[in-house]
C-alpha cells in the first residue's frame, strides 16, 4: 500500500472523531444557545436515572422551574433557574415542569407515540412572544438540545400527570416556596389539587433531600465548568489588585472585577460583589460599595462569578496603598496561617465543621493572644464571627452536608478576623482592620487540591501583584 493509502483510513478516523466531538459541543443558535461548553445532556440524564432508581417502583417525581420576580413596576430581575430543576434537566427556561415516572407512561409528542419515563413541559415556541423575550426551546428543541425522552408544551402536563399518577403510590414534589408566582405557581397548585382529588390516596413527599444528596459530590464534568468559573474569577481578582489605588471608589474595583468576569464569558456574579474598605472591611457582607478608597486602609474583596449556573466564591484582602501596614500585616498573617493549617486537614473522612474549623480557630486564638488583641482566649470568637467555610456548587452556599468530607466535594476555606473601630479594650491601632482570605478546595482521594492556587494569597505575593500595574491579559 502506498503512503496515501495508509494515511487515508487514519484521516477518516481523525475526521470522524473531530465531527463527533463537534456534535457534542454544538451551539444551538436557533434556540438562542450559543455557548458550546454547557454540561452535556448525558450528565442530566444520568442524574434523572439516579433519582428514578432512588424513588423505587410506582413513584412519580414532579420538579419545576424557578419563578420570575419583579424588580420594580414592569421590570423583572434576570431569570435564574432553580438549582435542583437545573440539575435534573439542564433547562434554563421559566415555566417548565419535569415529570419522571418509575412506571412507563405512553405519550404522543413531536417524535410520535412511545413509552417514556420522563417528560419535560416547556413554553411553546411563539414568534410574537419570542420577539419580545427571546428564543425558546419549545418541545422539539427540548428533546434535541436537552436530550429528554419526551417533551410537550407546558399547557399539556395534566393528562400525562394523571396517567403517571394512575398507578403511582407516591408523588415526590418540592413544597412550593412562599415566593412562587406566575404560570409555574398555577401549575404547581393544580398538580397538588389533582393529586389530592385522585381516587386512591397517594403519598406526597419531597424529593429535595435525594437530589441534594446527589449534588454534594461533583462529577468530572461539573468540575470542568467550576474550574472555568474559578479561572475567570481569579483573573478578576488580579485585575482589582493591579488597578487599586488611593482615591478610587469601591464600586470602581467592583466594576473592573465584573468587567473581567463578563468579558471572559461568565453570565453573572455568584452574589453581589463585596468590596469593603476601611470601616467597611469589618462588615461581612457589605455590598453597597460606594466609599472612596484611602491609602492606609485595607479592602476585603469577596467577589466571584457564576459560570454556566455554577458558583465560585473567592476573597482577597489587599492594602489600598499596595503595602500592608505593620498592624494589617500582623492580622493578615494570622488569617493566612489559620487558612494554611485548616487546608492541611482537608481530606475524605475528616469532619469539616469539627476538626478543620477547630484548627483554624486555634490558630486565630493563639495569634490574637500573642498580639495582645485579646487577653481571654475565648474572646477570639468576637473577631472570627462566621463559619470557616461551606460547600460550593450550583449555589454559592451549596447543599448542606454533615461536614464529613467526601472525595469530589468543593468547599471554601475562609477564616477571617474583623476588628471594628471603638472596640472596647482593643488598642486603636487594630481598629477597622478586617481580613478574610477565601479559597476553594476540591476534596481528592487522599487530600485536597487548592482550586484557587494560581491567585496570589501570601501577603508579599499580593503586594508584588499590586505593583504589576495594568490590565490583565494585555
Ligand atoms: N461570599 C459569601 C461567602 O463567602 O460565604
Ligand atoms: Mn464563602
Ligand atoms: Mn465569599
Amino acid at each position: 500500500m502506498n503512503t496515501i493509502g495508509r494515511i487515508s483510513p487514519f484521516i477518516v478516523l481523525v475526521l470522524t472523531l473531530l465531527c463527533s466531538a463537534s456534535l457534542c459541543a454544538q451551539s444551538y443558535a436557533g434556540y438562542g444557545i450559543y455557548d458550546t461548553d454547557f454540561l452535556p445532556p448525558s450528565f442530566f440524564k444520568s442524574n434523572r436515572e439516579k433519582l428514578l432508581r432512588q424513588i423505587g417502583d410506582s413513584a412519580v417525581v414532579v420538579l419545576y422551574s424557578a419563578s420570575e420576580h419583579t424588580r420594580n413596576n414592569d421590570v423583572e430581575f434576570q431569570f435564574r433557574q432553580d438549582d435542583d430543576f437545573f440539575y435534573m434537566t439542564g433547562c434554563n427556561e421559566p415555566s417548565a415542569l419535569l415529570i419522571l415516572s418509575s412506571n412507563p407512561i405512553e405519550v404522543t409528542d413531536t417524535t410520535g407515540t412511545h413509552t417514556v419515563h420522563e417528560i419535560l413541559f416547556v413554553e411553546s415556541r411563539n414568534s410574537r412572544a419570542e420577539t419580545w423575550t427571546g428564543r425558546r426551546l419549545g418541545p422539539y428543541g427540548a428533546i434535541k438540545v436537552l436530550g429528554v425522552e419526551s417533551a410537550s408544551t407546558n399547557t399539556e402536563y395534566k393528562q400525562a400527570l394523571r396517567r403517571a399518577l394512575s398507578k403511582a403510590k407516591a408523588l415526590y414534589i418540592p413544597l412550593p416556596p412562599e415566593e412562587i408566582n406566575g404560570k409555574i405557581a398555577d401549575m404547581v397548585r393544580d398538580i397538588e389539587q389533582t393529586t389530592r382529588s385522585m381516587q386512591r390516596s397517594i403519598e406526597i413527599r419531597t424529593p429535595l433531600h435525594l437530589i441534594r444528596g446527589m449534588r454534594q459530590v461533583k462529577s468530572a464534568e461539573e468540575l470542568k465548568v467550576m474550574r472555568k468559573g474559578v479561572e475567570i474569577s481569579m483573573e478578576g481578582h488580579r485585575q482589582m489588585m493591579r488597578s487599586c489605588k488611593d482615591g478610587m471608589y469601591e464600586y470602581q474595583l467592583q466594576a473592573l472585577f465584573e468587567f473581567v468576569g463578563k468579558d471572559r464569558g461568565a453570565e453573572y456574579t455568584a452574589y453581589p460583589c463585596i468590596v469593603g474598605s476601611g470601616e467597611n472591611s469589618v462588615i461581612l457582607h457589605y455590598n453597597t460599595n460606594r466609599k472612596q478608597l484611602h491609602a492606609g486602609e485595607i479592602i476585603v474583596m469577596d467577589c466571584a462569578m457564576e459560570y454556566h449556573n455554577y458558583a465560585t466564591d473567592i476573597t482577597r484582602t489587599i492594602p489600598v496603598s499596595g503595602r500592608f501596614t505593620d498592624a494589617q500585616r500582623a492580622i493578615y498573617n494570622i488569617v493566612y496561617d489559620a487558612q494554611e493549617e485548616a487546608m492541611k486537614l482537608v481530606k475524605p473522612g475528616v469532619n469539616y465543621y469539627k476538626e478543620v474549623t477547630q484548627r483554624a480557630g486555634e490558630v486565630i486564638r493563639n495569634g490574637l493572644l500573642q498580639l495582645g488583641v485579646i487577653k481571654d482566649s475565648a474572646d477570639y470568637k468576637k473577631y472570627f464571627i462566621h463559619g470557616l467555610g461551606h460547600p460550593v456548587g450550583l449555589d454559592v452556599h451549596d447543599v448542606s452536608s454533615d461536614g464529613v468530607l467526601k472525595e469530589g466535594e468543593v468547599w471554601t476555606v475562609e477564616p477571617g478576623i474583623y476588628i471594628p473601630a471603638n472596640t472596647e479594650g482593643v488598642d486603636s491601632k487594630w481598629w477597622n482592620i478586617g481580613v478574610r482570605i477565601e479559597d476553594e478546595v476540591l476534596v481528592t482521594g487522599d487530600g485536597n487540591e487548592l482550586l484557587t492556587r494560581a491567585l496570589p494569597r501570601k501577603g508579599e505575593d499580593i503586594e508584588k501583584t499590586m505593583q504589576e500595574r495594568g490590565v490583565v491579559g494585555k
